[in-house]
């Protein structure tokens, strides 16, 4: 039977296409340590968790289309808490995830073939919305020889034309790690004012700022603020990546009241996961906070023992949970299969995502990998010591060097 063109070209995930591969390689009773997605191991505040617990209605009804109430409301309270003081529950809405709110954005700013300008490597699945909503990312590559910073200004000048809708950041940074300063945040917001362009920040790690590093959220711009649109998540904040909660949050309401109308189509996001979502928000401050002290804890572990692997190049990176490594490899999806097809270590091989597909730009990124240190430090440790005899045997056995 034909399939669409469109949905034959675009690509499979590479943070899950070798997952039937792990699969097998579980089956033959490898243990399989999974650096590739950005699951974490932490524990759901134990509030969200008995939320769901304590559910007692009869039935679970369609809620709002726009969000629970409630639920926005308690987000205008966590905002606060950053110091940003004039968003109202009618500024946001609830999204099934950020991932539902990147296609809100690109559908609602985008006609077919418009663009969007977005710093390479970028979070891999955004390609995959652009590409379902018929958006061209226009890319402007960082480097891994300066720690990914935010490539200059007149670099994203260069890529602005009549159908660049917007510039998309993502800080802190998945996959580079990068947190974006206020300094470069206000450069680019004046950009987008000059040629009359939005700017949307993908915010999902707000708080997963290492080494004392200061975050700056987009919502802190309010000269700016018809032109800003901010996503954010539960996700990962509160390890509760299955609930399905995000939100868009905008002080531009002909962007609300346009997006709206997918949101009423699809109806409602995940009514359940809501009241957990509102249980996260009441759980103490230090919960996010020591879980930001273990991913410090783990970031240092893991990149550190990675950086000492010859031939293998890591920068530190500052916030989120991710950064990309240049392996010495030729290939580094050919190396993540051999890895989970012909390799193990004491009984155990390292899963990660090749980084070929973190890029708009053909060909960039095809012997880096993106590796999430979301795991407890034994695993972490025991992965870069597979990772380290992986590289020697994939080197000695296909790369004959
Ligand atoms: C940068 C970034 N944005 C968005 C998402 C998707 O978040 P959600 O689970 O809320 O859809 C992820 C998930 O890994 C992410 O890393």
């Amino acid at each position: 039977m034909r399939m669409s063109n469109r949905i034959t070209g675009f690509q499979t995930s590479p943070i899950r296409r070798l997952v039937p591969l792990s699969r097998k390689a579980e089956e033959r009773g490898i243990h399989v340590i999974h650096l590739n997605i950005g699951q974490p191991d932490i524990k759901t505040p134990k509030e969200a968790i008995d939320a769901i617990r304590s559910y007692d209605k009869p039935y679970i009804a369609y809620g709002i289309s726009e969000g629970d109430y409630e639920l926005r409301r308690a987000l205008v309270k966590y905002y606060e808490k950053f110091g940003i003081t004039d968003i109202t529950p009618e500024n946001i809405m609830i999204t099934t995830g950020a991932s539902e709110a990147f296609q809100f954005v690109f559908l609602t700013l985008c006609d077919p073939y418009d663009e969007f300008i977005v710093p390479e490597p970028y979070y891999t699945n955004v390609a995959t919305f652009a590409n379902v909503c018929m958006v061209k990312l226009s890319p402007v590559t960082s480097s891994s020889s300066n720690g990914f910073i935010l490539p200059s200004i007149d670099a994203f000048e260069d890529k602005i034309n009549k159908k660049t809708m917007g510039i998309l950041l993502c800080s802190p940074n998945n996959p580079t790690g990068h947190i974006y300063s206020q300094k470069e945040l206000k450069a680019i917001l004046e950009l987008c004012k000059k040629h009359d362009i939005f700017l949307v920040v993908d915010e999902v790690y707000r708080e997963f700022c290492y080494d004392n590093k200061k975050f700056t959220s987009i919502l802190s711009f309010p000269e700016y603020a018809d032109r800003i649109i901010c996503i954010d998540s539960f996700s990962k904040r509160f390890s509760m990546c299955g609930a399905r909660v995000g939100a868009i949050v905008t002080k531009n309401r002909e962007f609300l009241d346009n997006a709206i109308k997918m949101a009423q189509a699809r109806l409602c996001p995940p009514n359940v996961a809501q009241l957990a979502a509102v249980a996260a928000l009441n759980a103490p401050d230090s919960y996010v906070k020591d879980v930001v002290a273990e991913y410090e804890k783990r970031r240092n572990l893991l990149v550190g023992m990675v950086q000492k692997i010859e031939g293998v190049r890591v920068n530190m990176p500052k916030g989120a949970f991710y950064f990309i490594a240049d392996l010495p490899v030729d290939d580094a999806e050919k190396f993540a299969v051999f890895m989970l097809k012909d390799f193990s270590y004491k009984g155990a091989t390292v899963m990660f995502a090749p980084a070929e597909d973190f890029y708009w730009t053909h060909g960039l990124g095809r012997s880096q990998a993106r590796f999430a240190y979301v795991l407890n430090e034994d695993e972490l440790e025991m992965a870069a010591e597979c990772l380290k005899e992986g590289l020697k045997a994939y080197r000695k056995e296909v790369m004959h060097i």
